[in-house]
């Protein structure tokens, strides 16, 4: 995984077909996605609950791109490992999950996997000011974690360009998650953005049998982000 600021489309498999995830992400590469988004939800830091680590492990060998994993769970420790030995190439943690933020993300970079934080909409940037050294990936939510297909939260957006002018030169993605789409997606590639998660947007349309909206799903989403960053394909 090498570092570059280039957009990156990451689909979110919480909007495929939970009894097709294989067919699915094969689908949405061939599409273009350059990342596979996985959300692991534990009914108890968000209220609502998706998949562990078996059927993360189940899925890794249909990624040919790179495996994304969100862990909206908490505690956090305890699973980094067995999210480790299922594959991910990066493992993101919440800073509210815990209060040993430090520690999770030494223990994330223990196991040679990419370490990420995301940020609630409610929480400030100070939170992850004194670990950036331990940082590849600060995930800024755009809705409250929980659930596909909420409303895109503006006021992350200034926070996403603070963000940037904090990260400075240091190789760290900017990911957003949540109500990414063509309208959207412009507003944070412009304030600094590398890495677009999108569920609802790009599986809306598609399906396995036809997967052709996927294609023109994340054409449109890309398009609109690079026009904004001035990096036209
Ligand atoms: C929300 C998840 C997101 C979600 C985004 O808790 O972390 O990754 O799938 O879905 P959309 O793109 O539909 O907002
Ligand atoms: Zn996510």
């Amino acid at each position: 995984m090498s570092f570059d600021r280039s957009i990156k489309i990451a689909p979110s498999i919480l909007a495929a077909d939970f009894a097709n995830f294989g067919a699915e992400i094969r689908a949405v590469e061939a599409a273009g996605a350059d990342w596979i988004h996985v959300d692991v939800m534990d009914n108890h830091f968000v209220p609502n609950l998706t998949f562990g680590p078996a059927m993360c492990a189940a899925i890794r060998p249909h990624i040919k791109t790179v495996m994304d994993v969100h862990l909206m769970i908490s505690p956090v420790d305890a699973s980094v490992e067995a999210y480790a030995k299922a594959g991910a190439d990066v493992i993101t943690a919440h800073a509210e999950a815990g209060p040993h933020l430090h520690r999770t993300l030494q223990l994330i970079r223990a196991f040679k996997v990419k370490a990420g934080v995301a940020l609630n909409p409610g929480t400030p940037l100070s939170a992850i000011a004194h670990v950036l050294d331990l940082v590849d990936l600060v995930c800024v939510m755009t809705v409250n974690p929980g659930f596909g297909g909420q409303k895109f939260i503006e006021s992350q957006i200034a926070k996403v360009r603070d963000l940037r002018a904090m990260i400075a030169e240091r190789p760290i993605h900017i990911e957003i998650d949540g109500g990414v789409d063509p309208v959207t997606a412009p507003l944070v590639a412009a304030a600094g953005a590398d890495v677009l998660v999108a569920g609802s947007a790009v599986f809306k349309g598609g399906s396995v049998a036809a997967p052709a909206a996927y294609g023109t799903n994340i054409a449109s989403i890309r398009a609109a982000a690079e026009q904004a960053t001035g990096r036209m394909v």
